[in-house]
């Protein structure tokens, strides 16, 4: 007797910042299309993300970018069986599109709307890139708005064992990258100024959180970069500027990464993820693969077109969200804030 494989088709539905983003997923870990719609040329005038500016951009296209996504993937609204939206957490205007478009989606479509925690999902980016990667294992999650270190047991089952007590890793990236002269979003300009740069070339703090192993400050940090920048300004005095790159990433990667791999440790983890923006960063993916072929972990990093906001992501974790049950009402909202192990459905 031949055995039916059930197939979830899936649209899912990313706006918590500066990307609209609309996919389709099939069981997950298929992406059958996935369209990203970058704001970032907007915003790069203000030198960081406006958002009001991001939810009147997210309203004027995300109604054709979720028609282009069944378009790509060759498919209608009628062969879709669920709609998966982020939720939480980000700029609370701009995720409000998101949800009142998906509820408005799931009702007209009559299908079960699926809510998505953004960082699962980028946690979940990992399960697209490799199909060989189950839970348990510790994540670091870095963003423009998060930085937690997340203990996956299952794949709905994980909670933050530390994480920032002030800035997001991303967020300290973009203003040392402002202060320096570079455009936002400043990640990846930084990353272009290090290279060649001399490391060592500036002794900069590594914010420790007294009682807390696991946590982290970066407000120091970006402070450190600011006064240094604005004395040699002051003075008249030429900057090092690729030597203040290279050592700002030094003390963000060794302030990330010995602390995920401890959590890993101590959790008996054999397996370490990172996951978000920041993870495309040439300097920490080089330190996670040294620390983890020392200590005989495996590694897994997304590759670059995931490890940014997409949709493809939230729709894998929404597959998974699904099979556990998670289903959410035309009251559904959006927030803000919201604990990745926080259930509300
Ligand atoms: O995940 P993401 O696209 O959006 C959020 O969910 O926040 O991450 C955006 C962040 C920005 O702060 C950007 O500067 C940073 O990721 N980023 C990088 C690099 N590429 C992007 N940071 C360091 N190095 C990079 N190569």
């Amino acid at each position: 007797m031949e055995c039916e494989v059930y197939i979830v088709k899936i649209l899912s539905i990313e706006s918590s910042c500066d990307e609209t983003a609309a996919a389709v997923t099939e069981n997950g870990r298929t992406v059958l299309s996935s369209q990203v719609l970058s704001q970032a040329d907007m915003h790069a005038i203000y030198g960081g993300v406006v958002p009001e500016i991001a939810s009147r951009n997210h309203i004027m296209v995300i109604s054709r970018l979720a028609q282009a996504a069944l378009d790509e993937a060759g498919i209608t609204k009628k062969d879709i069986d669920a709609i998966a939206v982020t939720y939480a957490p980000g700029l609370i205007g701009a995720l409000l599109v998101g949800v009142n478009f998906a509820k408005g989606a799931a009702m007209a479509m009559g299908v079960p709307l699926i809510p998505v925690h953004h960082v699962r999902g980028h946690i979940a980016a990992n399960y697209i890139a490799f199909p060989e990667l189950e839970p348990p294992f510790v994540c670091l999650a870095i963003s423009g708005g998060n930085t937690a270190i997340v203990d996956v047991r299952g794949y709905t089952d994980m909670s933050i064992i530390g994480s920032t007590h002030d800035d997001a890793a991303g967020e300290c990236f973009d203003k040392a990258a402002r202060v320096l002269g570079l455009p936002y979003p400043g990640g990846l300009p930084l990353q272009r100024l290090a290279e060649g740069g001399d490391d060592s070339a500036f002794a900069l703090p590594h914010g420790k959180i007294q009682g807390h192993p696991y946590d982290m400050s970066f407000s120091g940090l970006k402070t450190a970069v600011v006064n240094i920048v604005h004395n040699a300004q002051q003075k008249g005095e030429e900057l090092d500027r690729a030597g203040l790159a290279a050592s700002f990433q030094r003390a963000v990667s060794e302030t990330l990464v010995p602390r995920t791999m401890a959590a890993a440790e101590e959790l008996g983890y054999d397996t370490v993820v990172v996951a978000g923006g920041v993870a495309a960063n040439t300097r920490i993916r080089a330190d996670f693969e040294r620390a983890c072929s020392e200590s005989g972990r495996r590694l897994f990093v997304p590759p670059l077109r995931l490890c940014g906001d997409n949709a493809a992501m939230i729709g894998c974790q929404g597959y998974y969200e699904y099979l556990a049950g998670a289903s959410a009402g035309m009251e559904l909202n959006a927030y803000a804030n919201m604990d990745i192990d926080h259930v509300v459905f």
